[in-house]
């Protein structure tokens, strides 16, 4: 039997490694901070959703994903399917990286429907001793679900002059008659030339088959991008076009970008012609700790969706030695609300939510630790929840529109380094409506249907947790209850 010992950092998929993913997910299972209705990894550390797609009378989320270990790793596609985005059904791994031009991993990517077929596109990750080697890669799945690699990857090679070799992240998909490739790179404008390069750059790829790509360009983006530029993808909503950016090296800003790095959004045009995105309004997607790396799609019915990764960079978590690390936000349905994106779960989600009862108190005792508590804020008001010496809080200025998070007095740090607090402003109306949907160690805020979000771990060791007000207030509470 495959020890502990025996995994490192390239270790990869294969049978012989069955025994010991067995008694690792046995491990796993026993973890006091698994979510219920999030997904995690069965095993090892997950990140970026990756190929979002409905396909074939199902949805899929494949992602990143090291199977041995809670930390980055090889990166192999995990792939989990469901219907309603509610109830996932894990499959096997949906791309292996067992081929010489993805040695050092399959990262990110998307899919694109074409003919019956879901075309996925991914980067495969190549390190010389010299440094990266820039290669992107497509692999096809059938009806069936058969999943095979284009023998003639890598499909893109190299980078245009003047770029970083880390140029990642394909995003395809079609406008007009043409197919289009979105990639994140990043340019080097001064001497020095090694690594990211200093400013982020959009790359626009064009192609009339899906396997011949022909570089445009790069697209001006009328924002600081930061040094380097990740998982692109866009959506039409209204007429408006939404484009997600993961920038890496943005300036921290008061009420901004405080994580390591940032997921923005900006909504406009999109000018392939030009190659110009015209914008109407641009934002931080999440005022939280532990987001990044989005990547929206559209769902059964064209609806605009989108998921995040519940995690951001290299954090260290109290429970990272458990064999497991991260997971996914909840699927969302995003909307525009006079220019600003509003996220918010998907509605087979939201019916999952049972037992709901009004409750009028200052503190109240949760049954179980995932549950929706929904409650609507007409002045200055103070919620904690954990346990009395154990919890986070969250402050709301009512006058001033401000909007605190704060992780100090959670007994387990988590990633403190980067701060325990985070904070954002809003235009107050006449009210703010605060969904919570806690997930044990996993919680959204959702202020006004979604216009923030506060995406955040907290790992409380209680049996039980408890909401505290400063004074009492009508909550409603509903627990998540999985169909079975
Ligand atoms: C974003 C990212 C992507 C890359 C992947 C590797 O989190 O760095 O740019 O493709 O993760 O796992």
């Amino acid at each position: 039997m495959k020890t502990k010992e025996a995994i490192d950092h390239y270790t990869i998929f294969s049978e012989k490694w069955t025994d010991y993913l067995t008694t690792l997910t046995d491990q796993v299972e026993k973890s006091r901070y698994l979510p219920s209705y999030h997904l995690y990894p069965k095993t090892g550390l997950m990140n970026d959703p990756n190929g979002l797609s409905y396909f074939n009378g199902n949805y899929h989320v494949f992602y990143q994903w090291f199977p041995f270990d809670s930390f980055h790793g090889l990166k192999h596609w995990g792939h989990a399917v469901s219907k309603d985005l509610v109830q996932f059904e894990d499959q096997s791994p949906a791309l292996i990286p067992t081929e010489s031009y993805e040695k050092n991993g399959a990262y990110s990517g998307n899919a694109f429907e074409h003919e019956g077929k879901l075309y996925l596109f991914y980067t495969a990750n190549y390190k010389t001793p010299q440094g990266k080697k820039a290669k992107q890669a497509l692999a096809i799945m059938d009806e069936h679900g058969e999943i095979k690699k284009y023998p003639g990857n890598p499909i893109i090679e190299g980078t245009p002059e003047q770029f970083s070799e880390e140029l990642r992240d394909p995003f395809v998909f079609q406008r007009d008659d043409a197919f289009y490739m979105l990639l994140g790179g990043g340019r080097f404008t001064q001497k020095e030339q090694t690594g990211f390069g200093d400013r982020g750059e959009l790359l626009l790829y064009q192609s009339e088959n899906l396997f011949d790509w022909h570089y445009q360009g790069t697209i001006e983006l009328p924002i600081d991008t930061g040094y380097m530029l990740e998982c692109p993808s866009l959506v039409t909503i209204d007429g408006k076009d939404i484009l997600f950016l993961s920038p890496m090296g943005l300036e921290k800003e008061t009420a901004r970008f405080q994580n390591r790095f940032a997921s923005i959004y900006l909504v406009g045009e999109l000018d392939l012609k030009e190659r110009i995105f015209r914008m109407d309004s641009f934002d931080e997607l999440d005022a939280g700790f532990d987001f990044y790396a989005p990547q929206s799609f559209y769902g059964q019915d064209q609806q605009p969706l989108m998921l995040g990764w519940f995690g951001c960079g290299m954090q260290e978590y109290p429970n990272d030695h458990e064999g497991w690390k991260h997971g996914l936000t909840t699927p969302q349905t995003i909307k525009l609300r006079e220019n600003q994106l509003c996220r918010f779960p998907v509605k087979d989600l939201l019916n999952a939510f049972q037992k709901i009862q009004i409750v009028k108190n200052s503190s109240i005792p949760l049954a179980e630790k995932n549950c929706r508590l929904t409650l609507e804020i007409t002045e200055d008001t103070q919620i904690r929840l954990g346990t009395k010496e154990d919890f986070w809080i969250f402050d709301i200025a009512f006058e001033r529109g401000e909007l605190r998070l704060d992780r100090s007095n959670l007994r387990q740090p988590v990633d403190t380094a980067y701060g325990v607090a985070r904070e954002t402003k809003m235009t107050r109306i006449t009210s703010f409506q605060l969904d919570i949907f806690v997930d044990n160690s996993f919680v959204e805020i959702y202020v006004n249907h979604g216009e923030r979000v506060f995406s955040f771990r907290a790992f409380i060791d209680a049996e039980q947790f408890t909401v505290t007000f400063d004074k009492p207030h009508q909550t409603q509470l509903a627990y998540f209850e999985a169909q079975t």
